[in-house]
C-alpha cells in the first residue's frame, strides 16, 4: 500500500493511504440509481486525475483560469457571477451551473447541448469565450509536465494523453461531485425534522394550487421535481419556458438544439439543490437574490407563445380572466417559506469537503 501526505490538509494531518480500483458511489436510497457510461467505468485513479484536470489552469490559453475558477466549490460549483468571464474577458452571456449531482442528468447545459459529461467537457475547454485552447495545444502542455503522464497511466494504463482522455478523466471527476447531505437529506431519511415553516415552505413547493377547493400551492414542484428537485429526465420533458422573457425578447434556448418553434425560449428546469449559494439565477444571471426569483414566479410572469401550460393554469385565487396578467398569488409570507425550505437544500457537507477541493495549492 502507497501512501502520501496530503498537501492541501496542511502538514498535521496523518498520511492517508491511497486508494485504488473501481470508485464506489454512495447513492442515498431515495434517490434512483443510474447506469453509469460502460466506456468510462469510475476508478479512483480516474477520479484523482479528474481532480487535478478540474483545476488545472494549463488548459486555457494564457494559462490564467481553470473549470474551477468558473465552478468554485464554496458556491457548490457555480460561480457567483452572473456571467463568468473566460480567458478573453468575454463571457457566453451564461451563467454558470452549479455541479453537483450530475449522474442524474441526461441533458447538459442550460439549452442541453450535450448529452454526456465527456461530450460536455470539450465545450469549455476550446470555446473562445471560456478557455479557448484547442485541445492539441493542451494535450502538448500536459506532456510537458513531470505530473500528468504518472496519473494518465495509472488512469488508463498507459502514459498517451488525449483529448478522450482528458474529458473522461474530468467526466470521473464530476459523476463523484454528489450533494446528499442537506438537512433536506437528513429531513427524507428521517434524521431531524424541518421546522413548521420549512415545512410549510416545502407543502407550498410541492403544491400545484386547486383555489375551488382551498389547496395552497407554489406549483414548483411540477417541473423541479423530486429528491433531487430537478427537471424530468425524460427527452426533452425537463425543459419549459417559466415565463422570463415575452415574444420580443425571447431567447431560442432548446429551440438550438431541435429546430422546433415550439422549443423557443425553453431552457432545462435545473435542479435547486444548494441554490441557496448558487445566487445569481436564471440562465443569464438575471436574478440576484431568491426572494427576486419568488416575485418573478409569484406576479411577473412574461406572457409568450411557449410559455408553460403549467404556469398559465397555477394560481391560488381563481381565475375570471385568462387575458389578465398571471399571478400565482402566494402570500408575502408564504413566499418566505419557500424560501426558507430553499435553504434546506444547503449541504455544507459538500462545499467543504476536501476531496472536492483544487488539489494543486
Ligand atoms: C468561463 C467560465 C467557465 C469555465 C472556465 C468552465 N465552465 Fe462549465 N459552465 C459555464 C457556463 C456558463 C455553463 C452553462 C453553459 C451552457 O448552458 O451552454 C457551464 C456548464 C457546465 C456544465 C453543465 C452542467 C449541467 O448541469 O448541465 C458542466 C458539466 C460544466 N460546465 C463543466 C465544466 C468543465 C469540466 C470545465 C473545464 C473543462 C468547465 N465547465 C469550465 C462556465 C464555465
Ligand atoms: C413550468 C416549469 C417551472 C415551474 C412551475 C417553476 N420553475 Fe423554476 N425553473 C424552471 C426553468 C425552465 C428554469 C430555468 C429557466 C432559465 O434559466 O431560463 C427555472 C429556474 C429556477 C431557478 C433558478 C435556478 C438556477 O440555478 O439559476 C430557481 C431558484 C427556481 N426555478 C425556483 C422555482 C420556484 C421556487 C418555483 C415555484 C414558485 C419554480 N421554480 C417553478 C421551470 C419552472
Amino acid at each position: 500500500m502507497l501512501f502520501f501526505s496530503c498537501q492541501s490538509a496542511g502538514l498535521e494531518e496523518e498520511p492517508q493511504p491511497i486508494e485504488t480500483g473501481a470508485f464506489e458511489l454512495d447513492l442515498p436510497t431515495y434517490m434512483s440509481n443510474v447506469r453509469l457510461p460502460e466506456d468510462n467505468p469510475l476508478t479512483h485513479e480516474g477520479v484523482r486525475l479528474g481532480r487535478m484536470l478540474f483545476y488545472e489552469t494549463a488548459l486555457s490559453s494564457n494559462n490564467s483560469i481553470s473549470c474551477g475558477s468558473c465552478h468554485q466549490q464554496q458556491f457548490a460549483f457555480a460561480d457567483n457571477k452572473p456571467h463568468s468571464p473566460g480567458v478573453l474577458g468575454s463571457s457566453t452571456g451564461l451563467n454558470a451551473m452549479s455541479l453537483s449531482n450530475l449522474i442524474w442528468t441526461n441533458h447538459l447545459n442550460w439549452n442541453g447541448s450535450a448529452t454526456s459529461l465527456e461530450e460536455q467537457a470539450f465545450m469549455p475547454l476550446t470555446h473562445p469565450d471560456e478557455m479557448n485552447q484547442p485541445i492539441a495545444e493542451s494535450v502538448r502542455k500536459l506532456e510537458a509536465k513531470d505530473l500528468y503522464p504518472p496519473l494518465f497511466q495509472a488512469a488508463f494504463g498507459d502514459d498517451k494523453i488525449t483529448g478522450e482522455r482528458i474529458a473522461k478523466a474530468l467526466a470521473q471527476f464530476q459523476r463523484t461531485l454528489l450533494s446528499t447531505n442537506s438537512k433536506y437529506d437528513q429531513y427524507l431519511r428521517g434524521e431531524l425534522a424541518l421546522t413548521e415553516r420549512e415545512r410549510n415552505g416545502m407543502q407550498l413547493f410541492f403544491m400545484h394550487p386547486e383555489p375551488r377547493i382551498g389547496l395552497r400551492g407554489g406549483n414548483c414542484g411540477d417541473c423541479h421535481l423530486g429528491a433531487l428537485l430537478a427537471g424530468s429526465r425524460r427527452g426533452f420533458d425537463g425543459f419549459h419556458n417559466n415565463g422570463l422573457d415575452s415574444d420580443e425578447n425571447l431567447k431560442d434556448g432548446l429551440k438550438a438544439i431541435t429546430g422546433m418553434d415550439y422549443d423557443k425560449g425553453k431552457f432545462r428546469a435545473p435542479h435547486l439543490r444548494n441554490i441557496a449559494l448558487t445566487a445569481p439565477y436564471m440562465h443569464d444571471g438575471r436574478f440576484a437574490t431568491l426572494e427576486q426569483v419568488l416575485d418573478h414566479y409569484n406576479e411577473h410572469i412574461q406572457r409568450s407563445k411557449t410559455l408553460d401550460p403549467l404556469i398559465i393554469e397555477a394560481s391560488n385565487e381563481v381565475i375570471e380572466d385568462f387575458d389578465a396578467p398571471i399571478k400565482l398569488h402566494l402570500t408575502e409570507q408564504e413566499k418566505q417559506d419557500i424560501i426558507l425550505f430553499l435553504h434546506t437544500l444547503t449541504d455544507s457537507e459538500f462545499i467543504t469537503n476536501p476531496a472536492f477541493s483544487n488539489p494543486h495549492r
